[in-house]
């Protein structure tokens, strides 16, 4: 039936909806516009700690066009208090206006509708809010001496520890203790959370920017207590997650009592200071490392005790000991996880959670040790490569770290660096090179999907996922077309829709290794349909799931060798980045030229987090001081050199069937240690606070 072809998978196709996303018509949530919507505003508290007192809505109640303005007193009461955890902490605690209580600053107390959007952020200016404050914990060194063990991480236990670190310690004859530190930081995609609600009568319609169509099913279907089938959610394009968007956050659920209320859509956009509080970030941690080798630069011990800051009502960890648990080969080791409460909105999941904080820590204490021992950082690494899982002794399903070094280090010209710091220059810039490891788990989850076979020969396949700018469309295209065998252009991938076969959050960079076998098999069962005389229109189901199996034999994990030069200005403390050379071992490429793009892309948020983002809390009332896009850097064209990023031939089978392991998250990591270590090769300094601001060189 099909002659043989080229295979599609692996090819640089560009993105099959990037003609939809230039020309606009490509529909993000906001842009729904069902008959007479009219628009909410949420309202904000502007104190970290209250009790609620007396509120005045007369005002903004009397403005043009306002329909609605719900506070605690007269918004719809829901079971359990609106406190739907249903799968904490994705399934978080939210702030449903059920009680008088503030319990950070930033935290939603009443929302306003009106006709248009305009009326409604105008109304929402003017309704007043009495409070009792309550005292308030914001300041972390002073709350950290209350730091308690969480109950668990997202992956792996809370502590582990193998060998006898205290035995091991004494065995070494160098040895690093040291303490770093990362911000509290925001995520900030350039679509902020949107939600349409629509409800027909008891039937709720959701368009919403999320990185989970059936968690927001699943969570507002608890949180309202109604069937989770009388909720659809469509969210054909996401504007960037990053895992601010892997949770259903407060405005989802208001936007749905509000709908129901005024018996309207009712549409709820936040605005840019509404992403700093409501909708999560990435907690500040405080890390320290003690790494302990013998002269040869063999590790015989390590510790690492991960202090991070959660909400006061409800525990977030960010897992920052996950990659030290895995990175380097050493027979005794220590790991703790402490969490600081903060009236703070509750952090969650950013990009490449525990992976990109840990290996900042880790891989500048790599560095130091290094400069201990006299030896090359590179060679100390490949002396510790993780030939297993250093915790479980478990092979790897495949790793090819060792090619990653070898291959980077070439095309970047590392056997040319001087060993002293503070020795190259071109002209009045101090220049530095450094390296690193990335690292990040390969994650998987069941996933569904079906394959149609159209009266006039063209293929649809469908999986409720998300594509949430990362090229879900593209690949899932390439992957039918190669289990159909036709081109391409005969494929129509659709995703977004909670009607579609289910599939898991699009987090964990678990995407395209859960759903990707799913479309291949619906595919591959329509094929042989149709193989047996079946004729259009003609359908087929599809699965996939993880196999427990290669899961208890194997520890699963993406890696990647980065090397780069960074240039110090040694009067103004100004550093530039001017090239980064990476390459990477994460299983098959499913397409060369989105999977290029999307490291290029993590490598510059890497860039972010090295020398700009942090959002600052204001220690008197909690509020974060930056939180706009004024004030709250994140890198743009100008300070992005060349980013060169190559892949090692790999094909993991024993992971998956399509032997591809995801690439959402990695490229981020390692990429501050990077940084750190190619500043102190420059100057001299080691710091050991991000961000590395010209403040802190000088
Ligand atoms: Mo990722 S932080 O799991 O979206």
């Amino acid at each position: 039936m099909n002659e043989p072809r080229e295979s599609s998978i692996g090819r640089p196709l560009t993105r099959v909806d990037g003609t939809l996303k230039v020309t606009g018509h490509a529909k993000y949530a906001a842009e729904f516009n069902p008959p007479r919507t009219c628009h909410a505003v949420m309202v904000l508290s502007t104190v970290p700690s209250a009790t609620i007192g007396a509120i005045d809505t007369a005002a903004a109640m009397r403005m043009p066009g306002v329909l609605l303005v719900m506070t605690h007193e007269n918004a719809p009461k829901l079971p359990q208090k609106g406190r739907a955890a249903v799968n904490p902490p994705a399934g978080r605690e939210m702030s449903l206006l059920q009680e008088p209580v503030v319990r950070y600053n930033n935290e939603p107390i009443a929302l306003v509708v009106a006709e248009t959007f305009e009326q409604a952020v105008d109304a929402a200016s003017h309704v007043r809010f009495t409070y009792r404050q309550t005292p308030a914990i914001l300041a972390f060194e002073d709350a950290k001496k209350d730091a308690y063990p969480p109950k668990e991480l997202t992956h792996g236990p809370t502590d582990e520890a193998w060998g006898d670190y205290a035995k091991g310690l004494a065995q070494a004859s160098v040895k690093v203790d040291a303490t770093y530190t990362t911000p509290f930081e925001n995520h900030n995609p350039i679509e902020p959370h949107a939600t349409v609600a629509h409800w027909e009568g008891d039937r709720l319609t959701l368009y919403d920017s999320t990185q989970y169509v059936s968690g927001v099913q699943e969570t507002v279907a608890k949180t309202l207590g109604i069937a989770p089938e009388d909720i659809r959610v469509i969210d054909p394009f996401v504007g960037g997650g990053f895992g601010c968007k892997g949770s259903t956050w407060s405005h989802v659920v208001l936007a749905a009592m509000a709908a129901r209320a005024v018996k309207r859509p009712v549409k709820l956009v936040l605005a840019r200071p509404q992403m700093f509080g409501p909708v999560g970030g990435r907690p500040c941690t405080e890390q320290h490392v003690v790494l302990a080798a013998y002269r040869d630069g063999r590790l015989v011990a390590f510790r690492h005790d991960v202090l991070s800051h959660t909400s006061v009502f409800e525990d977030f960890t960010e897992p920052a000991t996950q990659p030290t648990r895995a990175l380097y080969a050493v027979p005794n080791a220590a790991t703790t996880q402490r969490l600081v409460k903060l009236n703070v909105g509750t952090p969650t999941f950013q990009r490449a959670p525990g992976e990109a904080t840990g290996t900042f820590a880790m891989e500048s204490a790599m560095d130091e040790l290094a400069v201990a021992l006299g030896m090359d950082p590179l060679e100390l690494r490949l002396r510790n490569h993780a030939d297993t899982e250093p915790s479980s002794g478990k092979p790897w399903s495949s790793k090819k770290l060792r090619e990653c070094y070898d291959d980077a280090a070439r095309r970047f010209g590392w056997s040319k660096r001087s060993r002293e710091p503070r020795s190259m220059r071109d002209g009045r810039w101090l220049v530095g090179w450094g390296c690193a490891t990335a690292t990040y788990p390969a994650h998987r989850l069941e996933a569904s999907a079906v394959a149609i076979l159209n009266t006039d020969g063209t293929y649809t396949v469908r999986s409720g996922t998300q594509d949430i700018g990362t090229g879900t469309y593209t690949i899932c295209t390439q992957i039918a077309a190669d289990a159909l065998g036709v081109p391409v252009e005969k494929v129509r991938f659709e995703l977004g829709d909670t009607r579609m076969p289910k599939a898991p959050v699009s987090g964990g960079s678990m995407t395209a290794a859960s759903v990707g076998p799913a479309v291949w098999n619906a595919c591959k069962a329509l094929r042989e349909k149709i193989a047996a005389g079946g004729k259009a229109p003609l359908m087929a189901e599809g699965k996939a799931a993880p196999s427990k199996e290669s899961e208890q034999k194997h520890a699963e994990r993406s890696w990647g060798a980065l090397f780069g030069e960074v240039r110090v200005d040694p009067e103004l403390g100004i550093i530039r980045v001017p090239r980064i050379v990476a390459t990477y071992s994460v299983g098959r490429v499913l397409n060369a030229k989105t999977a290029a793009s999307q490291f290029q892309g993590g490598i510059v948020w890497g860039l972010g987090m090295a020398l700009f983002e942090e959002s600052v809390l204001d220690r008197r009332d909690g509020r974060i001081v930056n939180g706009n896009l004024a004030e709250y850097h994140v890198p743009t064209n100008a300070d992005i050199g060349a980013i060169e990023v190559a892949f090692v031939p790999e094909n993991d089978t024993a992971f998956n069937e399509l032997g591809a392991r995801g690439i959402g998250e990695i490229g981020i990591t390692g990429v501050t240690g990077l940084v750190a270590n190619a500043v102190w090769h420059a100057t001299g300094r080691r710091i050991r606070e991000l961000p590395i601001t010209l403040d802190k060189l000088l």
